[in-house]
């Protein structure tokens, strides 16, 4: 596909995102802050209306008429979200607010039957989420942690993690995409030499659902997560993928309401998943969003989008190659972009990252600086924080020439007064 093209389609769906529409400081709202959260379409938005307006009663407790028809579109969002990731089954989605409290169950929940000496595997690209829960398991059980490092082209180095893996691991947990290195990581085959010795796999799909095809029977993990905010769905809503026989296995995380099957003063049975997992009135509504954006993202096509964003990852790199005070982290996409995603963390030598967002936030345009919720990694790479352009579908390569346009002028600026 061509940039033209590609061009025709961002300009297809921008459309269906009213709040890019609009000024900010007098310019056109150009928003690059998509891998912290995603703007939503308006089909997410009708969806959530609708429910409010029409269906609002709470879920499963019910036989009035409200009652099954918000249960209807709760429910009828968990078979979009299992078709979305193909999922063997729907009862494998478990709805949750975010991705850390998906995580926070798995580690709640199954990490309670490991004990002090089991290993978990994690990577230093890992998000806090993918991180404290695993620390507050330690502290709690005594397993030990160990860290993949990177290469010397800043990805996930396999050989390594391969000689981390023994009988005592009994997880691996990684993310699919980093939200600041923007490397795509190798999950399936990760996921098979866990395996190997009987070790479950966690993937952090945050960063990929949105982006590209994901197939958790092709990747074969145990456990995916992701969050509906980054994906064009309302902020509250997340899910965990399991395959249902760990699920099963997995005593329950949080108790109350809708996860139980009988309850007596002393005891109780616990409700079959997904819904021994989902305690308390859960958010309705969020989810009935959650599923309208997952059906708005496949009519738009998920290998559309991927490979749209691919073009625009060469154009975002080769225009910031142009800027000899730019430093990127993270791999150099290659010929395709197919090893990376369309964002780029990055420092100027003079300009604070918060300087610059500042900066071009004057001129319209949201980026993110500081440490991306991966202060680990940060100094790993030795950057106290960095400044990051994160692209969706929606935007265009004009909107990348206007971010490079200010983020040359605000080098030349620092660069007068400090150079
Ligand atoms: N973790 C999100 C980000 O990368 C919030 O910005």
């Amino acid at each position: 596909m061509t940039l033209a093209q590609e061009r025709t389609l961002a300009s297809k769906v921008r459309a269906d995102f009213p709040i890019l529409h609009q000024q900010i400081h007098g310019k056109p709202l150009v928003y690059l802050d998509n891998a912290a959260t995603s703007q939503k379409p308006k089909a997410a938005l009708d969806a959530l209306m609708h429910y409010y307006q029409n269906d609002n009663a709470n879920v499963h407790r019910g036989v009035h008429t409200l009652s099954s028809r918000a249960t209807d579109g709760y429910e009828g969002a968990r078979d979009k979200v299992a078709a979305f990731v193909n999922a063997a089954k729907r009862e494998e989605i478990v709805y949750t607010r975010n991705a850390s409290e998906a995580i926070n169950l798995v580690a709640y929940a199954w990490g309670s039957t490991l004990q002090a000496g089991d290993e978990i595997i994690l990577s230093v690209m890992e998000h806090h989420s993918n991180l404290i829960p695993w620390q507050l398991l330690a502290k709690r059980t005594g397993v030990v942690l160990k860290f993949v490092e990177l290469t010397e082209t800043q990805e996930f180095d396999f050989e390594q993690y391969k000689s981390l893996l023994s009988d005592r691991t009994k997880l691996v947990s990684v993310v699919h995409v980093s939200n600041t290195l923007g490397c795509i990581n190798p999950v399936k085959a990760i996921a098979a030499e866990a395996h190997r010795y009987g070790a479950k796999v966690l993937v952090d799909a945050c960063q990929s659902l949105p982006h590209m095809p994901v197939d958790v029977q092709d990747l074969d993990c145990d456990w995916l997560v992701g969050s509906g905010h980054k994906m064009c769905a309302p902020t509250g809503i997340g899910f965990l993928y399991g395959k249902l026989d760990v699920l099963r296995e997995m005593p329950p995380f949080l108790g109350g309401g809708e996860m139980i099957a009988d309850v007596f003063l002393d005891h109780s049975t616990y409700a079959d998943v997904p819904h021994k997992f989902e305690a308390g009135t859960p958010a309705i509504a969020e989810a009935i969003g959650l599923g309208a954006a997952v059906d708005y993202l496949t009519r738009v096509g998920m290998d559309k989008i991927h490979a749209y964003e691919q073009e625009l990852t060469l154009y975002l790199y080769h225009q910031l190659g142009q800027i000899p005070e730019v430093v990127t982290y993270g791999p150099k996409p290659n010929a395709d972009a197919s090893n990376r995603a369309a964002l780029a963390s990055f420092t100027t030598g003079t300009v604070h990252p918060h300087d610059l967002s500042t900066i071009l936030d004057q001129a319209g345009i949201a980026i993110r600086a500081g440490h991306h919720c991966t202060q680990p990694l940060h100094r790993y790479i030795k950057a106290q924080s960095t400044a990051r352009a994160s692209l969706y579908f929606y935007n265009t390569k004009e909107e990348v020439d206007v971010f490079i346009a200010s983020l040359k002028e605000a080098i030349a600026f620092f660069g007068d007064i400090f150079g």
